[in-house]
C-alpha cells in the first residue's frame, strides 16, 4: 500500500516531493498572471485543444477551462466531455489516469498532461501483476475497478466506475447474483459494500489524501459548528463517513452546498473543490475537515500532491511544445475501452 511515507524524497535537500511541489510550480501574481492566462486561452484556440480540468487542480485552471469551454468536474465528467468536445487535442489536468482515461476514449485524438509525474496512490498501489494474480486467484468474480487505475487493470477489469456510479453499479451486479472483486481504494469499497450488501473481496490500497481525514477531530469540530452539514468524499476512512450527513463524488459534494439549507459545511475532499463551492454558494461558510497533519507543518494536508503539479506554466509549455503526450498501447486500449465503456454506457440509463 502506498502512503505519504512513499513519496519519494530528494536525496539532495531531503523535502518531501509535496513540499518541493509547491515550489516548483510558479505562482504567477497580476500582470504576469494575466499575461500567461491570455499565452494558454491563445494556444488553445490556435492547436484546436480544449483544457479539461479536475476540482482539485490550481484555481486559475479551473478558471481558464470555464471561460474557453473547457470542462472542470469529477473524474466520471471528464471521461465523458472528452468523448463529445469537437476539439482535436484534450489538455487534462489531473493525474495520469485522467490523461490516460482520455485517450481509451479517444484515440484519434491528441490527449496532453501539464505533466507525466502526477501519480495517483491508488493506480500506484495496484500494480498490474499483483493484480492479475488476484483475479485469476478469485475466478468467478466479477472484477469492478476504480477509474483511479493504469489502463492495463482497466483492461484486467469487467467494468470501471467512479466514485459518481460505483454504487449504481455495484447494486446492478448484487442484483444479478455476481460476486465481486473491487480494486484498489479499501474505504471506498468498504462502503459500496455497506451500502449495497454485495459480495465483496476488497483490494487494499488508498488515498494518501483522504485516508488522513480523521474522525476524532472530525468530531470536535462538529461539536463547534453543530449547525455545519458534514460532506464527505468515500475515499475517506469508516469512521469519518460514518460522520457524514452527505458521502458523495466530487460533483454531489458541489451539489450539496448549493442544495441544503445549511449556512456551513465541513468539507472533507481535497481544498481545491473550494473553488466550484464557493461559485455555486458564494454565502456560505466552507470549513476544511482537520487531518492528520492538524497543527502540524504538513505540507499537503487535504490536497493532493500530484494535482498539485498542474499549473499555468505546465499547460502553456505542453501547448507550445506538444509534449506530455499520453500513449497507451492498441491491445491494452482495446480492453480497457470495453470495461471503461460500460461505465459510461451504463451512466446513460
Ligand atoms: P471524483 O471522481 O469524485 O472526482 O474523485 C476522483 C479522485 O481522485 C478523488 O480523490
Ligand atoms: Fe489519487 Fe487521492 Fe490524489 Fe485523488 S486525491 S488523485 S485518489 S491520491
Amino acid at each position: 500500500m502506498v502512503t505519504r511515507a512513499d513519496i519519494p524524497l530528494t536525496p539532495a535537500i531531503n523535502v518531501p516531493v509535496t513540499a518541493q511541489i509547491e515550489g516548483a510550480v510558479p505562482h504567477y501574481r497580476g500582470a504576469g498572471r494575466e499575461r500567461i492566462v491570455e499565452q494558454i486561452k491563445c494556444e488553445l484556440r490556435e492547436q484546436d485543444a480544449v483544457l479539461v480540468a479536475h476540482y482539485y487542480t490550481d484555481t486559475h485552471l479551473q478558471k481558464i477551462a470555464e471561460e474557453t469551454g473547457g470542462l472542470v468536474s469529477d473524474s466520471l465528467d471528464m471521461a465523458r466531455f472528452g468523448n463529445t468536445h469537437p476539439a482535436s487535442t484534450l489538455i487534462v489536468a489531473g493525474v495520469r489516469f485522467m490523461g490516460e482515461t482520455a485517450k481509451i476514449l479517444n484515440p484519434e485524438k491528441r490527449v496532453l498532461m501539464p505533466t507525466l509525474e502526477a501519480e495517483c496512490s491508488l493506480d500506484l498501489g495496484c500494480p498490474i501483476k499483483d493484480f492479475v494474480h488476484f483475479c485469476d486467484t478469485h475466478p468467478g468474480r466479477t472484477v469492478v475497478v476504480y477509474a483511479n487505475t493504469s489502463a492495463e487493470v482497466k483492461a484486467r477489469a469487467d467494468w470501471v466506475v467512479t466514485s459518481g456510479i460505483a454504487l449504481k453499479v455495484v447494486r446492478h451486479l448484487h442484483d444479478r447474483g455476481e460476486k465481486i472483486i473491487w480494486a484498489p481504494d479499501r474505504h471506498l469499497g468498504r462502503y459500496v459494500q455497506k451500502m449495497t450488501g454485495a459480495d465483496i473481496l476488497l483490494w487494499q490500497a488508498e488515498c494518501i489524501v483522504h485516508s488522513e481525514f480523521r474522525a476524532q477531530a472530525l468530531e470536535r469540530l462538529i461539536e463547534r459548528y453543530p449547525e455545519a452539514a458534514i460532506l464527505v468524499h468515500p475515499e475517506s476512512p469508516e469512521s469519518v463517513i460514518d460522520l457524514a450527513d452527505i458521502v458523495g463524488s466530487t460533483t454531489r459534494l458541489i451539489d450539496a452546498v448549493r442544495e441544503l439549507p445549511n449556512k456551513k459545511f465541513i468539507v472533507a475532499t481535497d481544498n481545491g473543490i473550494f473553488y466550484k463551492m464557493r461559485q455555486a454558494a458564494p454565502d456560505k461558510q466552507l470549513i476544511e475537515a482537520p487531518t492528520f497533519g492538524e497543527g502540524a507543518t504538513c505540507q499537503s494536508c487535504a490536497h493532493c500532491p500530484w494535482m498539485a503539479m498542474n499549473g499555468l506554466h505546465n499547460v502553456l509549455h505542453v501547448l507550445q511544445t506538444g509534449e506530455n503526450e499520453i500513449h497507451v498501447e492498441e491491445s491494452v486500449r482495446v480492453e480497457a475501452l470495453k470495461s471503461t465503456q460500460k461505465m459510461l454506457e451504463f451512466a446513460q440509463q
